[in-house]
């Protein structure tokens, strides 16, 4: 399961617990939950009236939400959420209070099950039959890892990893989910909603000929940032660039991947569940043009990546960070007898259709789906489609970075991990700013590690 290169695995430090009520020792109690007690591997799935214990690991907006949504599947039986990890208390504090107010009764976790610090996720994951990997996606591949080492179902959150060495774990670790019959979903939620389905079906039935040219895109707004000047008025001392980094995630790529693996994923991962494949290449160009500054780490704020699949067809994409432009979130398809304008589930040509029924919430029917097979021992396991529309993404990335044409087979195998070497609050970092705040940007032509 290691990273073939193993000294590229970061070494991972507990921290130091920031209340004292909130356990960081591993010697937290491990018991109370059936499931997990039974043997790693243990082939199982729980009768409809067994009540499932959840850990939430990363407990942000996203976190907060899909244990949320885990929790109000109880209609299919009990569920509880029993354990929680982060590598901040402030983050964790804040969603227990949310989550306690929101479901009173289905959140019994106290001080002895709360865990913080970098190794915090390994003991939330011990006390629980199913858990929910929220963290920024840089730890998607240690704790998922984990998860299936420990025999637990999983929920994890897209993207699954950040680089190459990621992805091969992630793909290494399904398959031995898979070997152990444990559940997997994954959140690219639009294979969840209805009208999607539909339309990704009468597409791939033919309703169009044959695929040509399909388009992706994510042009929208920046999202958040985390200044370090207001991180270091508000926590009242000068932060590590490691917490740094956590903090302001967003902008550093060993533990975001860029926009285009962050978010642009979705509509990647749409065109390539349509193709039933994945791109073999990708060239590309992108840089950091209007989003620039000390606070901006050193991601792009635009990719525009031409995608080639093993048919010849082929995967426009584009995504942007500035503000004023032309914006859209949606994906195209272009055949040899019509289009379509998928997220809009509507077909143009001889065989024009529009989906008219009801989409469920897909975020809510994403863990009802799993929760679904867990109970009733269905086989779901989401993460190999996770891992290569994660790969599509970081394969784009790599092409906008350095200029190159880039192909799949030979990024996959890369051995370069962005990864820092350990995971602790005074580890050295792989990307440090200059003297005038500013982190250095990959540039297109350079040579590229690959
Ligand atoms: N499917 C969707 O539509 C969707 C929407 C939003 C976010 N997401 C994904 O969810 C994930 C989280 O995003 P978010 O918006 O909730 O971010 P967030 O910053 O609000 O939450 C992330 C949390 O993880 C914690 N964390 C960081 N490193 C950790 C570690 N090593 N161990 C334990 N906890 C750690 C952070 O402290 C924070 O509380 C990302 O992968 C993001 O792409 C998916």
């Amino acid at each position: 399961m290691n990273r073939p290169n193993d000294s590229s695995k970061p070494r991972c430090e507990a921290s130091v617990s920031r209340r004292n009520f909130l356990k960081t020792t591993s010697t937290a109690a491990v018991g109370g939950s059936v499931l997990g007690a039974l043997p790693a591997g243990g082939v199982f799935a729980a009768a409809a009236d067994d009540e499932l214990k959840v850990a939430l690991v990363g407990c942000g907006g996203r976190g907060s939400s899909a244990a949320g949504q885990a929790l109000s599947t109880y209609s299919q039986g009990p569920v509880k959420l029993v354990a929680m990890a982060d590598a901040f208390e402030d983050r964790l504090s804040g969603s227990f209070r949310n989550l306690k107010q929101r479901h009173p009764d289905r959140v019994s976790v106290d001080e002895d099950t709360m865990f913080v610090g970098f190794d915090a996720y390994k003991k939330a994951i011990a006390l629980s039959d199913v858990v929910i990997l929220a963290t920024p996606p840089g730890f998607r591949p240690m704790h998922f890892e984990e998860a299936v080492m420990q025999g637990k179902h999983v929920f994890m959150e897209k993207p699954v990893a950040t680089d190459a060495p990621g992805v091969r774990q992630v793909l290494a670790a399904a398959k031995i989910a898979k070997d152990k019959n444990l559940k997997v979903g994954v959140g690219l939620q639009r294979h969840h909603n209805a009208g999607y389905q539909e339309t990704i079906k009468r597409l791939q039935d033919g309703a169009i000929g044959d695929i040509i040219t399909t388009r992706a895109y994510w042009n929208g707004n920046t999202p958040w940032v985390r200044r370090r000047a207001d991180l270091e008025k508000r926590y009242g001392r000068k932060l590590t660039e490691m917490e740094y980094q956590m903090r302001n995630w967003y902008y550093f790529n060993w533990i975001c991947g860029d926009h285009i693996t962050e978010q642009h994923i979705h509509n990647l991962d749409v065109i390539n569940w349509l193709m039933g494949d994945y791109p073999v290449k990708a060239n590309g160009m992108g840089g950091a043009e209007v989003r620039v500054g000390i606070d901006y780490g050193e991601i792009f704020d635009h990719h525009c990546v031409e995608f080639t699949y093993a048919n010849g067809a082929k995967m426009f994409s584009q995504c942007r960070h500035q503000l004023g432009c032309w914006n859209s979130v949606s994906e195209h398809a272009h055949g040899s007898n019509g289009a379509a304008q998928i997220n809009r589930q509507a077909i143009t040509g001889p065989n024009a259709w529009r989906f008219d029924g009801k989409a469920k919430n897909a975020y809510q029917q994403e863990h009802d789906v799993l929760f679904h097979a867990i109970r009733h021992n269905e086989p779901h396991n989401e993460a190999e489609y996770g891992a290569k529309s994660s790969m599509t993404a970081i394969l784009g990335r790599t092409a906008t970075y350095s200029g190159k044409e880039i192909e799949w087979d030979k990024l996959l195998a890369s051995e370069v991990s962005l990864l820092p070497e350990i995971l602790a609050w005074d580890a050295p970092m792989k990307s440090m700013p200059g003297e005038d705040g500013l982190y250095p940007h990959p540039v297109p032509g350079q040579p590229l590690m690959v």
